[in-house]
């Protein structure tokens, strides 16, 4: 049973390795964004509130994302280890886990900030299957066209530079404390989060044997 968080700003690549690595090692693969983005999209009470937040790239409250989180662990799916993605973002969010479960391992993927831009602007997503492509770096086989739904790709709504911009804000106010928390625990271990996905891919697996 492996516990698992991935930690790093927007646009790091967090994602698209957390799908890899969860399908690889058999891990339930918890996506706070993706949770809240499919609230949103179900106009539940929590996506209505959530909502307001993510539009502007501002964080959804603690308490909000911690009573989602505490729900979801308990489901039987997730008895046999979890890989975060995007959760604990705040300290409090880190201390509200630590009183739920431990945890085995957590990375961060460092990445100069001056790459997050282009990558997220350049972010296209399938709204059926939800692939994650990037104009640039990881187009699809027809321009604007998802690989395997024929779907035509969406923009996030907070993957333009204004909202891109209140993100990178939120996570260096907010997020990068998280760093000296599970650093100070010993828990923290760093990967190179540039080059190609598969490279990246390949550091993690040596991160995490
Ligand atoms: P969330 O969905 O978690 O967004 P995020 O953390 O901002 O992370 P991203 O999904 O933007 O980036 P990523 O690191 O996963 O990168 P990806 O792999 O997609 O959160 C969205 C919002 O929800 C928040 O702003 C907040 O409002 C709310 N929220 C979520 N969790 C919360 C929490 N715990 N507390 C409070 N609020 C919360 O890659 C990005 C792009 O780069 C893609 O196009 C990809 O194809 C490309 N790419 C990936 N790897 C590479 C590579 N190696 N080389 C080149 N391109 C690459």
């Amino acid at each position: 049973m492996r516990r698992i968080i991935f930690l790093g700003p927007p646009g790091a690549g967090k994602g698209t390795q957390a799908v890899e690595l969860a399908k690889a090692r058999g891990l339930l693969h918890l996506s706070t964004g993706d949770l809240l983005r499919a609230a949103v999209q179900a106009k539940t009470p929590l996506g209505v509130e959530a909502d307001r937040y993510m539009r502007e790239g501002a964080l959804v409250p603690d308490d909000l994302v911690i009573r989602m989180i505490a729900e979801r662990l308990r489901s039987p799916d997730a008895q046999h280890g979890f890989l975060f993605d995007g959760f604990p973002r705040t300290i409090a969010q880190a201390d509200a886990l630590a009183k739920i479960t431990p945890v085995d391992h957590v990375l961060f993927f460092e990445i100069p900030e001056q790459a997050l831009m282009e990558r997220l602007t350049q972010r296209r997503v399938c709204p059926v299957c939800g692939t994650v492509y990037n104009l640039t770096t990881n187009p699809p086989k027809r321009h604007g066209i998802c690989d395997r739904e024929g779907a035509t790709l969406v923009q996030r709504n907070d993957d333009h530079p204004d909202a891109v911009r209140t993100r990178l804000k939120a996570y260096a106010d907010k997020t990068r404390p998280l760093l000296e928390y599970y650093g100070s625990r010993g828990q923290l271990r760093s990967i190179d989060a540039t080059g190609s996905p598969a490279e990246v891919a390949e550091r993690i697996r040596a991160a995490i044997p």
